[in-house]
């Protein structure tokens, strides 16, 4: 395939190589003159390993080219890829204008060409950005989104250092799209690598290469805090990090990572205060973990403003315990929200099928008393029951019982999900999900 690369820095100098070695023929666009000799003398941009000589060779075999010239790039090319800079703005916002300046070439380019034409966007950008940049191009060139070009998003996730050992060793390839032809088309650039290849919403891949990100920092000043507090009692690290990483089954792995209500229950509140006094006494200072109550709370403010912006007053609760398949009480996120409507004047009623008064004992009955001590009278005994006497029924605990009477309810009283119910109940008019 014929494809032109905007942008010869790190990403765009790593793209031309190993795509010209992958069979296609590549034209190296950038505004930089010396960048475009480099590439055309046979010579890498970057300092990365393996690069110089993918670039040399394949220069050599007429394989790739470069040019400042953006119109002719476009106009001998199927593919755009755009790889220019996206760097932080003094306050922290992204800074988009390389971005937009290719899009107003690439339209003016459009303009003139014949064939359709695909333009992949490999640099980081925010959710939004593909639309505007299509909308750029509309202007400049008179043409047609999706009838005359279209706009992919393909973000890169290669590191400095090992650049092109990535490039061919991706854990995943991903192609955000409104167009199913060109996601298909630049889906066919990368078949041969490993990697199982994603195409999704334009907004899912925008979003992605942050959450990833954002992960890898907040993975690193984990281990970094862990590791302060360790040292600190002459406790080895990374034998402590190596046996967290073992557990495939809770530590690394898909398990907590579904968005949705907040944390509670006898263990996760207790050992996390644990550590941080441990961390405290120390004098370690850990922030991150410091963090997690905080958020945790606000995830519980959250479910209550949700509830108030219903502006219904009589609120039914279908679970009450931490987590479903429990009577586990203590620091349930849901008593914390009925304890706030119930200080805010509301009228409560609960549904929770393995919660019986007369059993509770211990340590959950201390909890409960202290917390909603006339939680009697503010339980009833039938799931039913319950949704026809409330305007807003929140669903606290996945169990089938409440999906059953929550399919058979008519759409006179609200939902607020806790829990990521089926879809058929998630399209309903009068439903409202935590985070989603
Ligand atoms: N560097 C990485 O490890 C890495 C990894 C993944 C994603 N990314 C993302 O990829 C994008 C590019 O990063 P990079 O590190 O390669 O940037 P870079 O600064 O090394 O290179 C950007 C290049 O774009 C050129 N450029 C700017 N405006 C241009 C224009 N209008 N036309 C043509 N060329 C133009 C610049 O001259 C420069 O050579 C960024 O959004 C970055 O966040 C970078």
């Amino acid at each position: 395939m014929n494809i032109s690369i905007f942008g010869l820095g790190y990403v765009g100098c790593v793209s031309i190589g190993c795509l010209a070695k992958n069979g296609h023929h590549v034209i190296g666009v950038d505004v930089s003159q010396i960048k475009v000799d480099q590439i055309n003398a046979g010579k890498a941009t970057i300092i990365e390993k393996d690069i110089d000589i993918i670039i040399a060779e394949q220069r050599a075999k007429g394989n790739i080219e470069a040019t400042t010239d953006s119109k002719e790039a476009i106009l001998k090319t199927d593919i755009t890829i755009v790889a220019v800079g996206t760097p932080s703005s003094d306050k922290g916002h992204l800074n988009l204008n390389y971005i937009f300046k290719v899009a107003e070439v690439a339209g003016l380019a459009i303009k003139e060409k014949k064939d359709f034409h695909i333009i992949a966007i490999r640099s980081t950008i925010m959710p939004g950005t593909c639309d505007k940049f299509a909308a750029i191009v509309e202007d400049a060139s008179g043409k047609k989104r999706n009838v005359d070009f279209a706009i992919v998003d393909n973000p890169e996730f290669l590191r400095e250092g090992t650049a092109v050992e990535d490039y061919y060793n991706p854990p995943l390839t991903l192609i955000g799209s409104d167009n199913s032809g060109a996601a298909e088309t630049v889906a066919s650039l990368y078949r041969q690598l490993p990697g199982e290849v994603i195409i999704t919403d334009l907004k899912i891949a925008e979003i992605m290469k942050y959450v990833n990100n954002t992960f890898h920092a907040l993975k690193i000043s984990f281990g970094n805090e862990i590791g302060n507090i360790c040292s600190e009692m002459g406790i080895d690290s990374h034998k402590v990090m190596e046996i967290f990483c073992k557990d495939k089954q809770l530590n690394i792995s898909p398990y907590y990572f579904k968005p949705g209500f907040a944390f509670g229950g006898s263990c996760l509140p207790k050992d996390l205060k644990g550590l941080q006094t441990l961390a405290h006494d120390l004098y370690v200072s850990v922030p991150v973990i410091d963090s997690i109550n905080k958020s945790n709370e606000l995830q519980i403010t959250r479910a209550v403003d949700i509830i108030q912006h219903t502006q219904k007053k009589r609120i039914g609760f279908l679970g009450l315990s931490f987590k479903a398949g429990t009577d586990d009480l203590r620091n349930s996120p849901a008593v914390a929200v009925v304890e706030t409507l119930l200080g805010k004047g509301y009228s409560v009623k609960i549904y929770d099928k393995h919660i019986h008064l007369s059993n509770l004992t211990g340590t959950n009955k201390v909890y409960i008393d202290h917390h909603i001590p006339h939680l009697s009278k503010l339980m009833v005994k039938d799931a039913e029951d319950l949704i026809k006497d409330v305007d807003v029924i929140v669903i606290n605990n996945r169990e089938q019982e409440y999906l059953d009477v929550l399919e058979k309810a008519g759409d006179t009283a609200m939902i607020v999900d806790m829990v990521r119910l089926p879809e058929a109940i998630r399209n309903k008019n009068n439903y409202t999900g935590i985070n989603w």
